[in-house]
């Protein structure tokens, strides 16, 4: 993928375009030589770059393109909704925000009766927060070591990267709480085949000894991919629902096909009160997530008012576009055989850095160590190199993982045998060129 396609010219005044992004455009992080690359069309798993430069996209953008970037089917259904209506009031409706309401509940588990439509996967979570409060007249929630669930100040509350809760510029947290993960690789405990779920013994009694409203958790943690066993899941579960605490279970990365299932939480068998969406339900075109709850939940809950874009038309339209699209083509289906394929290839690279490979369906990646033995963890700078040693061989991937040391490869789940290929192909040297600079 690293020379440009014939078929992708460069944009003409690329330079210029580069320049104005350096002057006006904020950024929120100081970015690595390589980035931003400025994309200018994309297809399927395919991003093109101003300089006419192909890439692999291994980020679906951002976790997105489910379908694949800019499928002809969403691609139509988001055109014809352009000319029919694009927004209309929240106290009022559109047949597409109907549509769509009406599709994620007959595919959500049967706990979940109704959606609540808003702009973004963090807005969504505070929705959650509040129905969950509003419905138990309990304050705190409790979220799950490593949780990621969104940027904004409620959001923030229950995310757990400290760089990212300083960010809030105040003391936060009053409200919410930790309980642990499943980290299973990384398990202070001991081997998993002898697991016992030590790791929740203190949870139970953690959870009663506060007001506990809820838990926000995603089912399968995409930070790190961290996918816990189904016992893990079950006693969590068991713990919550004696305890009387609601299940928010936080979809927006796991939904939507990603796990090799419509959604994280069916791999566990759970029934939340409360789940969240986003990423992809809008098919791409952005401003739109998801707050589904309980016939219980949704009785009491008062909105105030509504997000202003939530619901809109052209997102519900092309979201459900892709819906329809993951089912009719099976792409739910090739996320778990690619899952499977990818793992088995990324192993038989036998690489001394390739600490740990977890995929579940094609949500996941690879946590890269020093020493296989200590599991001593790769340096972040040289992860960072690895990076971009794949950019330039065309490969568009990010790191993250709580230690900063994991591959995330999360392409769009139309990807082929063939494309994982060139992505370990590109792997395997760019392993190989970062050692020798070690
Ligand atoms: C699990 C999870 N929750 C919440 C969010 C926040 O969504 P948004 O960036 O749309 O606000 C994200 C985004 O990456 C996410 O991955």
């Amino acid at each position: 993928m690293s020379t440009p396609s014939p078929k992708s010219p460069p944009t003409t005044d690329a330079d210029a375009i580069e320049a104005d992004d350096t002057a006006f455009v904020m950024r929120p992080w100081s970015h690595p030589p390589g980035e931003p690359v400025i994309v200018a069309r994309a297809r399927g798993c395919v991003v093109t770059d101003i300089h006419g430069r192909d890439y692999l996209d291994f980020t679906a953008g951002y976790f997105v393109n489910n379908a694949g970037h800019c499928h002809p089917r969403i691609v139509e259904a988001a055109t014809q909704q352009l000319q029919q209506v694009l927004q209309v009031s929240g106290k009022h409706g559109t047949v597409a925000a109907i549509r769509l309401a009406k599709r994620l509940i007959e595919l959500a588990p049967k706990s979940l009766d109704k959606a609540f439509f808003s702009t973004g996967g963090s807005e969504s979570n505070e929705f959650a927060l509040k129905m969950a409060r509003q419905h138990t007249g309990k304050t705190d929630v409790a979220y799950l070591d490593n949780g990621y669930h969104g940027l904004s100040l409620g959001s923030l509350e229950v995310t757990a990267s400290e760089p990212y809760r300083k960010t809030a510029g105040q003391p936060i947290g009053a409200h919410t709480f930790q309980i642990p993960n499943a980290y299973c690789y990384r398990c202070p405990h001991g081997p998993a085949d002898g697991c016992k779920v030590e790791c929740l013994d203190g949870a139970e009694a953690l959870l009663a000894s506060r007001p506990t409203a809820a838990i926000i958790a995603e089912t399968i943690q995409a930070v790190g991919g961290l996918a816990p066993p189904v016992k893990w899941w079950d006693r969590l579960d068991g713990i919550r629902k004696k305890l009387g605490i609601l299940l928010i279970a936080d979809e927006i990365q796991t939904g939507l096909g990603r796990t090799g299932k419509m959604f994280g939480l069916e791999h566990y068998g759970l029934e939340p009160e409360i789940m969240t969406g986003g990423k992809g339900l809008s098919g791409g075109v952005g401003s739109l997530a998801v707050t589904c709850a309980s016939d219980a939940v949704v009785a009491g809950f008062f909105g105030g008012t509504t997000p202003t874009s939530g619901g809109n038309a052209v997102s519900a339209a092309a979201g459900l576009a892709m819906i329809e699209t993951l089912l009719e083509e099976k792409l739910i289906e090739n996320a778990a055989k690619m899952g499977r394929y990818f793992t088995e290839a990324v192993w038989a690279l036998d690489d001394p850095w390739v600490g740990d490979v977890r995929f579940t369906g094609l949500l996941g990646g690879v946590e890269l160590v020093l020493d296989r033995t200590s599991k001593e963890i790769l340096p972040k700078k040289i992860v960072g190199r690895i990076k971009d040693l794949l950019h330039a061989e065309g490969m568009l991937i990010t790191v993250s993982g709580t230690h900063g040391n994991y591959l995330r490869l999360q392409p769009p789940l139309s990807i082929s045998a063939a494309q994982i290929d060139e992505l370990v192909v590109a792997l395997r040297k760019a392993l190989e060129a970062a050692r020798q600079g070690v």
